[in-house]
């Protein structure tokens, strides 16, 4: 990050969370229930007041006009897109200029393009003083993700990162946009395994899956009809605290992300089954499929334990996720309080 250089006064930091979907896929986009968690895993954004929006990260930097348009490529389409869906919405043209930072990793179907548009809108947004409601903003960065890429998503996983709250998961109706959060149990842990395989949705079949829905597909079809009814069954065992009944839900849930929307692959398949061995409550895919993560659930003093087992057959990276806040700026005086 040696381009960037801040004067710590006007200087303003920003945080994104990533997500995990307990249940509810591949339902956001026909307007029906999804069920997210924000995660601790999120995309941190540093920004001062610029001209132009000029943004490094590691191993890449965006140059664009402060309206979001001119030339980029990689993560800067996201960034453009974001700063052009503010601007039709009034945003006046003031630049930013920072670094971007993320321990959240990418394509691995936890939400990391809808967090970084939320990242990239909040600073913008503050920025030029641009006030506008979180379903608002989560809608304009939905927007973005189909103009910066072309790929028709729903609002799963800007409404999570926004909307998130620790300590609880979000369920969503995301045809009204009604929501509300609920309390998950103490005692129960959430388990990711990346599997490694990596997808992005313009090449993945994401949107074949939509338009095969939007035909009228009976198997796709089936899959949403039957996954709203596993989000509206699976809030209901959490507040009950059946995990029992959860875990065959998410069973169910992965079955008909396999059988009747074909998103899943082989090595999904495969993890599932291990997180089941290694003692979880319950497992499958989650995101939009082609590759990414699995989510297992398991009892709070075992997940270690678990994620350690299918870890050490798999080789791949995972996590016991903590719940998180929905995305925030930091007060530049006091890196705690939300500005
Ligand atoms: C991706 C999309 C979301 C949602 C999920 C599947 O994560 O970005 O909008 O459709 O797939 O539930």
């Amino acid at each position: 990050m040696a381009a960037y250089r801040s004067s710590t006064s006007v200087r303003q930091s920003f945080w994104a969370p990533g997500r995990v979907n307990l249940i509810g896929e591949h339902t956001d986009y026909s307007g029906g229930l999804v069920l997210p968690v924000a995660i601790h895993l999120g995309i941190a954004l540093v920004t001062e007041p610029a001209e132009r929006i000029a943004l490094v990260s590691d191993d890449h930097s965006v140059e664009l006009a402060a309206d979001g348009s001119g030339q980029t490529q990689g993560w800067g389409r996201y960034v453009a897109a974001v700063a052009q869906e503010l601007a039709a919405l009034g945003r006046r043209a003031v630049g930013i200029q920072g670094a971007v930072d993320a321990d959240l990793p990418q394509g691995a179907g936890l939400g990391s393009s809808g967090a970084l548009e939320v990242v990239v809108a909040l600073a913008l947004c503050a920025a030029a003083d641009f006030e506008i409601e979180s379903l608002d903003l989560a809608l304009a960065c939905q927007r973005a993700e189909r103009r910066a890429v072309g790929v028709p998503s729903g609002i799963l996983d800007q409404a999570a990162s926004l909307l998130g709250r620790e300590g609880s998961a979000l369920l969503l109706d995301c045809g009204t946009l009604e929501h509300r959060w609920v309390q998950l149990p103490e005692d129960l842990a959430i388990v990711v395994v990346d599997s490694g395989e990596r997808h992005t949705h313009e090449e993945s079949g994401y949107a074949d899956r939509r338009r095969q829905f939007e035909a009228g597909d009976p198997r796709r079809v089936r899959h949403v009809a039957t996954e709203n009814e596993r989000v509206r069954a699976a809030v209901a065992a959490v507040e009950r605290r059946d995990l029992k009944t959860l875990g065959s839900l998410f069973a169910a849930s992965h079955a008909s992300l396999r059988g009747d929307y074909e998103v899943s692959t082989p090595t999904l398949d495969r993890l599932v089954e291990l997180a089941l061995e290694a003692g979880a409550l319950g497992a499958r895919l989650t995101g939009g499929g082609f590759g990414g993560s699995i989510v297992a659930l398991a009892e709070r003093e075992r997940a270690e334990e678990v994620l350690h087992r299918i870890v050490e057959r798999t080789g791949t990276q995972g996590w016991v996720v903590r719940s998180a806040g929905g995305a925030i700026r930091y007060r530049t005086d006091s890196p705690r309080g939300r500005a």
